[in-house]
């Protein structure tokens, strides 16, 4: 029901201005977005942690065999707008408590490597480190999604230091090649194009995932040629 045809504008800016705008629930916001900000900003700590992490592994790598594994890394924190869908979605209660619980991809980095042969290096090198905790990992790149998805997914926890305490906190990690990265970013657009018919998404869809096919066999190319030039 649309309230325009309800009220007349003087009508509803009352109702806003007493309801949407009142004290008690801008007191409310108040008092729970200072812990909801705190949170965030634990996650964002995280990410740094993580991107070091890389970071100085490529630095390492780039010293002593000169050569670079990692294309790119990019980092996000969710937004608030999928945030609130995935909590709606998946019926999570309410409370920061659970939120910290049961969304695992509140931080997200995502590392673009060259080769493939580099993901599973970079990842075991992560997972070696004393401080990271394994939580799920996700290989869709042994084991493609039906659609051709491939990357792998990896759920850890990494301690933050803060003033006077450690805090462990879960960060989303991704690992894909360049082919990956550029057929995931093609497939992410066709997922939000509502106005396909159902014959022209099944078409796009079926030459998506020869798509992926094609770039999955070109990477193991390129990472054969390269494996053969640097020995
Ligand atoms: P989400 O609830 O979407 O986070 O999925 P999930 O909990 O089942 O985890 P999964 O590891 O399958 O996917 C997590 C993330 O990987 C997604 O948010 C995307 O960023 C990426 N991803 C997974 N599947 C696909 C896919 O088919 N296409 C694209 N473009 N990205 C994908
Ligand atoms: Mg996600």
């Amino acid at each position: 029901m649309n309230i325009e045809h309800l009220f007349n504008q003087e009508t509803r800016d009352q109702i806003i201005r007493n309801n949407l705008m009142s004290d008690s629930l801008l007191d409310y916001i108040k008092k729970n977005k200072e812990p909801f900000d705190t949170l965030m900003c634990y996650y964002e700590c995280a990410i740094m942690e993580i991107e070091t992490k890389f970071k100085v592994l490529d630095a390492e790598f780039s010293l002593q065999y000169d050569r670079n594994p990692i294309e790119s890394i990019r980092s996000r924190i969710k937004s608030m707008e999928s945030l609130v869908k995935k909590i709606r979605s998946r019926n999570i209660p309410i409370t920061l408590k659970s939120i910290e619980e049961n969304i695992t991809d509140i931080a997200g980095v995502r590392v673009v490597c060259a080769f493939p042969e580099d993901i599973y290096m970079l990842a075991d090198c992560l997972l070696r480190q004393d401080d990271i905790k394994l939580i799920a990992r996700k290989d869709y790149i042994q084991n493609p999604k039906e659609n051709g998805y491939r990357s792998l997914h990896l759920i850890v926890e990494v301690p933050i230091f803060l003033k006077s305490e450690t805090r462990l906190m879960k960060v989303e990690v991704q690992l894909r090649t360049i082919a990956m990265d550029f057929w995931a970013s093609l497939e992410h657009k066709l997922r939000y194009k509502k106005s396909l018919s159902d014959d022209q998404m099944a078409e796009i869809s079926a030459e998506l995932k020869e798509c992926a096919e094609t770039s999955a066999a070109l990477d193991k190319k390129m990472q054969e040629i390269r494996n053969r030039i640097t020995v």
